[in-house]
């Protein structure tokens, strides 16, 4: 099937993922796995939630963490617009397509507008919020993982063709795609606006759900480092996916999971993606190079262990069959 195509001229201006609302039990055990050992800045506590960004970030968050009864669910995430007026052309555009949205306060950050995608995942934009210091030239401050900024999310869902359509005519751009092997069905797509391989991804799967947020990391170095330091520190468990480089986007990686099992990936470095004449790269599910240009698979838990969104329902995937597993090839 075709691709996608993208709307060159959208009705408003979207310009790059920007911030995830992840609920979680307890903030000490969130606030030592995010700062103590992966190296985010905290920026802001109150009673019941963490506001977290990279040491790049001028942003004040780009993780937010809410003390929650109900834990490990996802409230929503943030895409910048690039002006305020762009908020108002969305609310108008999402009115006259039949999308619900509507207009919310929320601390820290300037005016902002809710919305429910075709899939039922909610995300907010916002063109502004509080500014920080960024760290970016006061070293002592890189720890961890030196995360650098948040750059993208991965959501499975039920229909990633839907989800295609709608971003698309937001103005994403296609990067890369996966299809089965027969080129009939969409199986995930890598959408992006600020000009690297993605800023959101959607694959099939049961949700919507959130798969894992991303921070860049320094360097590839600094991801074997912060991953030798967890396992000498006999936090091995805390590691998801090991590190190893993917075909899709072509960057080094680790994964790991927080205490509420949200997953955050780290990775090295992306290229460009900005002329008018780059077309998308695909690959057939059944190429376990997209995963990881090594070779080796993913393992079930990581295709399919996710965060819920809060107060959402999930649904099955559409797209049948799955992709190769560690499981499936080591028959384990
Ligand atoms: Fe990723």
């Amino acid at each position: 099937m075709p691709i996608p195509t993208p709307n060159y001229h959208p009705p408003f201006n979207i310009t790059r993922a920007s911030h995830v609302i992840l609920t979680v039990k307890d903030l000490d055990a969130s606030y030592n796995h995010y700062v103590e050992i992966l190296g985010l800045i905290q920026t802001e506590r109150t009673a019941d939630t963490l506001y977290l960004r990279g040491i790049d970030e001028r942003a004040h968050h780009s993780v937010v963490l809410r003390k929650s009864n109900a834990p490990g669910t996802v409230d929503r995430i943030g895409l910048r617009v690039f002006m305020d007026e762009d908020l108002d052309k969305a609310y108008a555009h999402f009115n006259e397509i039949g999308t619900p949205c509507r207009w919310v306060d929320v601390p820290f950050q300037g005016k902002t507008l809710h919305f429910e995608d075709p899939n039922g995942m909610p995300v907010e934009l916002c063109a502004r919020m509080d500014q920080a210091e960024s760290l970016h030239d006061k070293f002592q401050h890189h720890r961890g993982g030196h995360p650098k900024a948040i750059d993208h999310f991965q959501m499975p869902c039920q229909n990633v063709t839907l989800a295609t359509q709608f971003y698309a005519q937001l103005g994403f751009r296609i990067s890369e795609y996966t299809d089965s092997d027969d080129e009939s069905q969409l199986w995930g797509t890598w959408l992006q606006r600020k000009g690297n391989p993605h800023d959101i991804v959607f694959t099939a799967g049961k949700g919507p759900a959130l798969h894992h947020f991303a921070m860049q990391s320094k360097d590839a170095s600094t991801i074997m480092h912060i991953t030798d330091v967890v396992g000498s520190m006999g936090l091995e468990d805390i590691i998801d996916r090991q590190p190893s480089r993917h075909g899709i986007g072509n960057a080094m990686f680790v994964y790991f999971r927080d205490p509420d099992g949200h997953r955050m990936e780290f990775y090295d470095a992306h290229y460009q993606m900005i002329d008018i004449d780059h077309e998308p790269i695909r690959w057939p599910l059944s190429n376990t190079k997209r995963s990881s240009i090594w070779g080796v698979p993913a393992s079930r838990r990581w295709y399919f262990e996710t965060s819920p969104f809060t107060g959402v329902e999930r649904h099955q995937s559409e797209f049948p069959g799955e992709p190769m597993t560690l499981e499936k090839m080591f028959g384990s």
